[in-house]
């Protein structure tokens, strides 16, 4: 069930970025300092006991809440970027949009081979970008110990892609 303080902080905009699509709007919930800390507190939670060495965010929105988790988890934070962002050398992964392909990059010693890495992002839709940053961790020879997610969007069963892993989310639609 999801918590009702924390969705009360999630707005819902119609018709954006396109008819027909109901665009959860996460401005809400980083404006409140409290809803932070009890959005940061439920996604650790499920990690918490467990090692973590690395915390990865995916660019953009899964550095917001990435960050914070490394915190929380006392683990390095490390960024999944879009193509051509991070100097020197790099590992990259495609991966499929709904229409054509996308990159996400990783700067190559950026993950110790055997660290234990949990992987973070926003939302969880098709896993078409969850997948593809468990892909490149892999390269670098880190080990997914799991996914969390601010919100996990049920209906798209973007968890099929992804299911060896745990995964956690906060809030589901
Ligand atoms: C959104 C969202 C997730 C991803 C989920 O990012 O923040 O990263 O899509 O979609 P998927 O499960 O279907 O792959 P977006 O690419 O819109 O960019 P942003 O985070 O920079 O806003
Ligand atoms: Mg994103």
């Amino acid at each position: 069930m999801n918590n009702e303080f924390i969705e009360s902080h999630i707005h819902d905009i119609p018709d954006f970025p396109k008819e027909g699509i109901i665009f959860k709007d996460i401005s809400p919930l980083l404006a409140s300092a409290k809803a932070r800390s009890i959005t940061t507190e439920l996604l650790v939670r499920d990690f918490r006991g467990q090692t973590i060495d690395v915390v990865v965010g995916i660019e953009s929105r899964g550095f917001l809440f990435g960050m914070l988790l490394a915190d929380a988890l006392n683990a390095k934070f490390v960024m999944l970027r879009k193509p051509g962002k991070l100097p020197g050398a790099i590992i990259s992964q495609e991966y499929e949009l709904e229409y054509g392909t996308d990159t996400l990059e990783l700067q190559e010693n950026a993950i110790s081979p055997g660290d234990c890495v949990l992987i973070h992002d926003d939302v969880l839709a098709t896993g078409g970008t969850a997948i593809a940053a468990a892909q490149i961790i892999q390269k670098a020879g880190g080990k997914v110990e799991g996914f969390n997610f601010v919100i996990e969007l049920d209906f798209i069963n973007g968890r099929e892609k992804i299911k060896d892993y745990k995964i956690a989310s906060v809030l589901h639609y």
